[in-house]
């Protein structure tokens, strides 16, 4: 399906889907107060810390963090992407997601992508009848067979055979469906060639089973070894693993996976059983293979060589873990004894030793700390702080939770540091909401007025109505706060939910859930009451600001005659409020 959902059609999703009816659909809860309860379902807890919120259509546990309208729950609970999770809300109440029709451009023209996924698919189907049809394909099964592939696992990954002659391919499906789907290229000479020919092929299916490219070696030791489809409008190799849907077949529910470089791993680990393996494609782990992978298991393990490169490789996918690692989410790091992959491993130690040497693998707050001390003495200050220079930014990126504040823990017992600080300079072990309220006790005026506005976007109309006049307020955080008001008057929003949805992806969405969850305890009858009452607390503060910095600046240069009446005016003002 191509084309975009129109914005109208999500807003107004958002606003007939009641959060409550649908979060209870997939976790029964209970209510207690304003709020619905539940023990969270996005890690493992006792006692319910998930709350869902009717009035805001919004969900937040106080736990892990987790937050969101109703198409995030979707997304965190059904493993979707945006466009799914959008789907999958329609078809909750019923409805059909319309699609804007969009222009092609004159490459795309032929490439409607469902019609890509029907080449696709057909080709996959072809490469596996060649295995059985001629002598070349006999080969190749031949060499699988070798390698120790047995035909129900072939079978499992629909392993196929790409013959060197391709013009079957070409008289089927006509030279510009194949061009589209990368299985032809282009010479620079303008001659098209057949990209696969001569190799055992891996078909790379999407977590729906729709194969969206291939992957295809050599039976012998010619170079390159191993060659993969290029960037088509189906695959996105920085975006897709090997072996995921063929893993969710035998486990929809799988509680660790393992994250391998080649497709022979993955099979041959299958061979003996153990189907929690997935391949990055011939590319570095990226954030977004992380995110894919942790919307179906909360533990990951990265398996690398345990040579240079492979430990490079390690850290590497260390780093783009950390942005990820929300509570209840793990990591661990597996390096391999030298000269092993995991195929020739398991094929070695059986697949209870290679399920041992997993569990026996270094976790990543081991395997991080280790690798940033190495090298350093930390019997000498120098070699402490540097310890603290290189770790914190790595630190500073963990989501806000208890595994964040334990990180740090660590970290100031490594140094001998009595206290870190967070970027921002709060200490990291509180919840962005324990943080907000913290150093009073309750959230601040500005915080209040923040919130009030996000979590009742009607009190846009009242700051109109009241015309208050807002363009002298100063105090950090401002701008968001404008920026908000400006959006809410602009873009009307009729509920929470649809506000929220206006941030996702934004710079701002984290601190914008985090107002949105703020608990704030007021009565429905009080809100415009509260919300006024903090906005001129900030307006008295803002005109004390200027005040002081005006009679600075007339003791020292003097006041020109539109300072002085503007003092003139801040001090009536003063005076009358407080008579
Ligand atoms: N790879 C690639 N292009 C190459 C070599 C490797 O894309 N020229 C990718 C493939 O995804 C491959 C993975 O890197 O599966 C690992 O490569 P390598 O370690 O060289 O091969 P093995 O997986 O050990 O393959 P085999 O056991 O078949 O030799
Ligand atoms: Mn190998």
């Amino acid at each position: 399906m191509s084309g975009k959902i129109p914005r109208e059609f999500i807003d107004d999703l958002l606003v007939r889907v009641d959060i409550v009816d649908l979060i209870d659909s997939h976790v029964p809860l209970k209510k207690t107060g304003a709020n619905y309860v539940a023990r969270c379902p996005f890690h493992t807890e006792k006692s319910p810390s998930f709350s869902v919120n009717r009035n805001k259509q919004f969900f937040h546990c106080f736990g892990c963090g987790v937050s969101g309208n109703a198409i995030s729950f979707l997304m965190n609970y059904s493993h979707l992407d945006f466009v799914e999770a959008v789907e999958d809300l329609a078809a909750f109440i019923g409805v059909d997601v319309p699609r804007e029709s969009v222009e092609y451009s004159g490459q795309q023209k032929s490439a409607d992508l469902r019609s890509l996924y029907k080449v696709m698919e057909q080709v996959a189907v072809f490469y596996v009848e060649q295995l059985r049809t001629n002598s070349e394909g006999r080969q190749a099964a031949e060499y699988l067979k070798h390698r120790g592939v047995s035909t129900s696992v072939a079978r499992d990954y629909m392993l196929g055979y790409a013959p060197k002659k391709w013009q079957v391919l070409i008289d089927q499906f006509g030279e510009q469906a194949l061009l589209d789907a990368g299985l032809l290229g282009k010479s620079d000479t303008g001659d098209t060639y057949a990209r696969f020919r001569g190799r055992v092929i891996f078909p790379i299916r999407d977590k729906r089973g729709r194969t969206i490219g291939f992957g295809g070696r050599v039976l012998d030791d010619s170079l390159p070894k191993y060659l993969n489809s290029p960037e088509t409008p189906l695959f996105h190799k920085g975006r897709e693993v090997y072996g995921l849907y063929e893993l969710l077949q035998k486990q929809p529910k799988p509680q660790r996976i393992l994250i391998v470089e080649g497709y022979m791993d993955v099979v041959a680990l299958a061979e003996f059983g153990f189907y929690s393996a997935v391949a990055t494609l011939g590319t570095a782990t990226s954030q977004a293979h992380i995110d894919l992978l942790f919307r179906f298991a909360s533990e990951l393990v990265f398996c690398f060589d345990g040579d240079n490169a492979g430990q490079k490789a390690a850290d590497r996918a260390m780093e783009q873990a950390f942005s990820s690692l929300r509570d209840g989410r793990q990591v661990r790091v597996m390096l391999l004894p030298q000269s092993h992959d995991p195929d020739s491993l398991v094929r070695e130690i059986g697949v209870d030793g290679f399920v041992k040497s997993i569990e026996s693998s270094e976790t990543l707050s081991d395997y991080f700390f280790r690798s940033v001390a190495k090298g350093l003495n930390l019997s000498e200050m120098e070699g402490r702080a540097q310890l603290v220079n290189t770790a914190k930014p790595f630190l500073d990126k963990l989501p806000d939770g208890v595994f964040k504040g334990m990180m740090y823990a660590r970290l100031e017992e490594m140094s001998r540091v009595a206290s870190i600080n967070v970027s921002g300079g709060v200490k990291a072990n509180l919840t962005s909401n324990q943080k907000m309220t913290r150093a009073t006790g309750r959230p601040s005026s500005a915080r209040v007025a923040m919130a009030l506005l996000l979590q009742n976007p009607r009190l846009a109309g009242v700051v109109e109505q009241k015309e208050i006049d807002l363009s002298r307020l100063e105090f950090p955080g401002v701008e968001l706060f404008k920026a908000l008001l400006e959006t809410i008057q602009d873009k009307k929003p009729a509920n929470v939910a649809v506000l929220l949805e206006l941030y996702r992806g934004a710079a701002e969405e984290k601190t914008i859930k985090a107002l949105a969850s703020l608990e704030l305890l007021v009565p429905v009858e009080g809100v415009e009451a509260e919300f006024c009452g903090a906005v001129e607390s900030l307006l008295v503060r803002a005109r004390e600001a200027e005040l002081d910095r005006l009679e600075a600046k007339a003791k020292n240069e003097g006041l020109n005659p539109q300072e002085k009446e503007r003092w003139l005016s801040l001090l009536t003002i003063k005076r009358c409020s407080t008579k």
